[in-house]
């Protein structure tokens, strides 16, 4: 998620879940042409499993970034077919891609001919008013045809006009029959289910018609969540203390610190760590209150924790 997932993040995730499948924030195949692509890429080797999530339409550009982010170690390349912005579709990528399958496929085989990771799309089920079973496999056949095994799909179409895209998030309803559908008529892909889904049981339900869940917004808001899903489905491990999570974040939080990084960067991502619980907004203020101050080091955990009675 653009702005929410970057590294930072996904460490502090990491914590939470060993097993997990994260994903970056999209990155453009142009910004890892024309910019610092290895300031891009960077991750942190604990992240593993983790996949890189790209956009573009240029098959030669998309290439090289499959090649880079091959080289970079990340474990999936996933093409971003599901951004609704105007800034993406001015640059022809993104959602509106869903209407031109033959240039996603071009992109799909230039990207796996540059190298061996696996390549995986994420889509919306539909756009506009293509709003149909039908158009979502006119979308997914010629990619499945190409070899693609992984389809994440966003059981909701996107408006690419009149609608910004926070409301494209909301407002078109969520059709989770039409992603069950995709599998049960494509036994052998894997359909993964994206959108609206925020607790285990909602989770459980899924599971039992497709092949995965892709959370965004309730992993974010309250990261607990993913502990939660890796003690259900995936190791069985007890959940962690929240305090033991925030004690290691600390080892980083002063690495990167040193490297010049500034607190809030990092703590911004830690905000919903006790979202739900005694002391969440105690913890919530302190560190939004006192991270961004210049020269803020490690002490304002210290006193966030201070905050929390269970903590203490
Ligand atoms: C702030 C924000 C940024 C997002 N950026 C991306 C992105 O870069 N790539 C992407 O595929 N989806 C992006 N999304 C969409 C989410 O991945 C997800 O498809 C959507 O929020 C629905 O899932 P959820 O209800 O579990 O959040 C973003 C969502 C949010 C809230």
């Amino acid at each position: 998620m653009m702005d929410w997932t970057d590294r930072h993040c996904r460490y502090f995730m990491r914590r939470l879940s060993p097993g997990v499948q994260l994903y970056t924030e999209m990155v453009t195949a142009a910004a890892i042409h024309h910019g610092d692509a290895d300031a891009l890429l960077q991750f942190d080797a604990s992240e593993h499993p983790v996949a890189v999530q790209i956009g573009g339409s240029d098959p030669a550009l998309m290439a090289e970034a499959a090649r880079k982010a091959a080289t970079a170690g990340y474990d999936e390349i996933n093409i971003n077919v599901g951004c609704p912005s105007d800034r993406v579709q001015s640059g022809r990528f993104g959602a509106c891609l869903m209407a031109e399958p033959e240039r996603v496929v071009d992109c799909f085989e230039a990207m796996r001919q540059a190298s061996d990771v696996p390549v995986t799309i994420k889509s919306r089920i539909g756009i506009d008013d293509h709003d149909s079973y039908a158009y979502l496999r006119r979308f997914v056949d010629p990619l499945a045809d190409a070899g693609c095994r992984r389809f994440i799909v966003h059981a909701r179409v996107a408006i690419l006009e009149g609608l910004s895209p926070k409301e494209n998030r909301s407002v078109p309803p969520l059709k989770y029959d039409r992603v069950y559908r995709l599998k049960r008529d494509c036994p052998d892909l894997e359909v993964i289910i994206n959108g609206g889904i925020r607790s285990v049981a909602e989770v459980e339900a899924a599971l039992e018609r497709v092949d995965g869940v892709m959370i965004g917004r309730a992993a974010y808001h309250s990261p607990f969540f993913l502990a939660e899903l890796e003690r259900r489905f995936l190791s069985g491990a007890d959940l962690p203390e929240r305090l033991s999570i925030v004690k290691q974040m600390l080892p980083y939080i002063e690495a990167q610190l040193a490297e010049g990084e500034r607190l809030s960067r990092i703590t911004r991502h830690m905000l919903g760590l006790y979202a739900g619980q005694p002391g969440a907004r105690a913890w919530r203020r302190a560190l939004s209150e006192n991270a961004h101050r210049r020269g803020a080091g490690v002490e304002v955990l210290a006193s966030a924790l201070d905050a929390i009675p269970e903590a203490a």
